[in-house]
């Protein structure tokens, strides 16, 4: 019996365009993931969507004039776009802008209420007495509490990580005028974070098998002590509170956009024609739940998503949040609002896939921050996929295809480095199952990779485009080899790079998708017709990689 593995992925603010960071962030290594689990058979559902509403979104249509329902779905639009052609691939993409998912976040509210873990109270709120409006989450700015970052926000601390209330901040401004903010009272809406303190700290203490960072941050958390937390704001963009009295406020966009995990599951589960087939992936307590975030996120994931779930009731908590640390752009910090990134529905509209998924893998976040350079990209293109992998695959395929009609040959005896080859192979399999099962990516396709070298120097070795001429079946037997290391490569490596693995499936001369062709060794046997053998990759001009530098820092979209 395989496993059940649901997905859920950060939900990107529809601001702005998506840009490495996300990618690196979140959205690839979640990807990997399902890839991987799908390969070995096992039922994923692996959803997200656009985070519609707040002040990211309000913040950004003034700023363009724009009403904020335009400004969520022309990105909304651009995101889906993006994710096909970067190959992310969801069960369903959706957004919080959908009925159902306004109908999902009613209930939860309405149960958590009726439960007694949602309460109401009085609250100071800023008001700029300037711009004659409250001044919830991003509107106002000031010195965070926690760590004296002056550019805190009212929601949170972007240095520190901390979630904060807008009361907390020290020397509090309007983000648009700089006026000091006065304080007015409030009605609204809490959740009794502190009604699961110990719940949550004995659930945390079991979760040994979550990344240190995860793991720290989330106890360091835990033991400040919880507090209630506001979950509705004097804002007129959003969910509205469906209690009588509330007409003017809003749900805070936090608490609605966690919920979108379980409310895309439920219109996943529509769109399959079986409304209810969500459940087993929620309550099934076999599923493992994982989600994929960027560090800034993780309190919302280990803490405040997981005591909305235990108010519910019998819906899973998470099995893993393997949180990302962060991508830095050539040496500096990702600024969106100093366009020092790199975004990335334009490096799609110049590049393929494949190539960015390599370098973010083999470079990714994982354990600490790693760095993006335009230079780094270009060498590991031409170094290592054109060079190393693309050139194994080019010239065994082209190769074979001229001197054995186009089929795969029948190999002789196997000598002791040809199976000691085809059992690093083996290995190799074993190996990424075991890395991937535990979301260690970077070392996965590490591994990969060394195997593709490993099957170069046994070419160099073996040389069959020489020991052909007096040995046919020495050069045969060289090829058939090497050929099976292309079929496991294209398996091992398809979770990183799913479109030059499945182009590399069909030359090895196999129909189908690699995905249903299972996480095994499967080589293509003597005689099997191969395709007309067509490069993988493309080498890239590395005087580009200056061009390219040069657009960061620049006002481009
Ligand atoms: N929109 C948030 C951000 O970009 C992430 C939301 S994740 C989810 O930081 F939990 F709400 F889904
Ligand atoms: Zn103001």
């Amino acid at each position: 019996m395989g496993e059940r593995i649901f997905i859920g992925v950060a939900w990107p603010y529809a601001n702005g365009p998506l840009h490495l960071g996300h990618v690196a962030g979140a959205y690839l290594p979640a990807d990997i993931f399902a890839r991987y689990h799908r390969t070995k058979g096992n039922e994923v559902l692996m959803v997200s969507g656009s985070d519609q509403h707040g002040t990211p979104i309000t913040i950004q249509a003034e700023q363009e004039g724009k009403k904020p329902a335009e400004v969520a779905n022309f990105y909304h639009q651009q995101f889906l776009e993006s994710w096909k052609k970067l190959g992310i691939s969801f069960d369903l993409y959706t957004a919080t802008g959908t009925d159902n998912h306004a109908r999902v976040t009613s209930d939860i509210f309405l149960t958590l209420l009726e439960k007694g873990y949602i309460y109401k109270a009085s609250m100071s709120q800023p008001y700029c007495p300037n711009c004659q409006r409250f001044l919830p989450d991003r509107y106002s700015e000031g010195t965070c509490p926690y760590c004296h970052f002056t550019g805190a926000r009212g929601d949170q601390c972007d240095k520190c990580g901390k979630p904060l209330n807008a009361s907390e901040l020290i020397n509090p401004r309007c983000r648009r005028c700089g006026t000091t903010p006065i304080f007015k009272e409030s009605e609204h809406f809490f959740l009794k974070l502190d009604a699961f303190s110990d719940k949550l700290k004995e659930w945390v203490s079991q979760q040994k098998h979550w990344r240190a960072n995860v793991l720290n941050f989330t106890r360091g958390y835990l033991e400040e002590g919880l507090k209630g937390r506001a979950i509705t704001r004097d804002i007129d963009w959003g969910i509205p509170v469906p209690v009588a009295g509330f007409e003017g406020k809003r749900i805070y966009v936090w608490f609605e956009a966690v919920i979108g995990y379980l409310s895309a599951s439920q219109e996943w589960a529509e769109s399959t024609g079986d409304d209810d087939k969500w459940r087993v992936f929620w309550q099934d307590k076999e599923t493992k739940s994982y989600y994929f975030i960027g560090k800034d996120n993780i309190i919302f994931h280990t803490v405040i998503w997981p005591a909305m779930l235990m108010g519910c009731g019998d819906l899973n908590l998470p099995y893993d949040v393997p949180a990302n640390e962060f991508l830095t752009i050539e040496g500096s910090k990702l600024s969106t609002s100093r366009h020092w990134a790199v975004w990335l529905p334009d490096y799609l509209s110049r590049y393929d896939p494949d190539p960015l998924r390599y370098l973010l893998s083999i470079n990714m976040p994982e354990t600490g921050d790693t760095d993006f350079s335009w230079r780094e990209f270009f060498r590991r293109n031409n170094d290592e996929l054109v060079a190393t992998y693309g050139n194994l695959v080019h010239r065994v395929l082209t190769f074979t295809y001229r001197n054995f009609d186009g089929r795969v040959p029948q190999a002789g005896e196997f000598d002791s480095q040809t199976r000691a080859l085809l059992k690093r192979a083996e290995d190799t399999l074993k190996t990424m199952d075991e890395l991937l099962y535990h979301c260690h990516f970077k070392e996965a396709i590490k591994s990969a990779m060394s195997l593709a070298q490993e099957s170069n120097r046994y070419l160099d070795d073996k040389a069959p485009w020489k020991t052909i001429k007096q040995d046919r079946q020495a050069s045969a037997t060289a090829l058939q080899a090497a050929i099976s290391v292309l079929s496991c490569l294209r398996t091992v490596l398809y979770p990183f790079l799913p479109f030059s693995s499945q182009k590399l499936h069909a030359s090895l001369g196999f129909g189908g998708s690699v995905e249903s062709d299972g996480w095994q060794l499967h080589f293509p046997p003597p005689g099997q017709k191969l395709l007309p053998p067509q490069p993988l990759f493309t080498k890239l001009e590395e005087a580009l990689a200056e061009e390219e530098s040069s657009r960061l820092g620049n006002i481009h979209r």
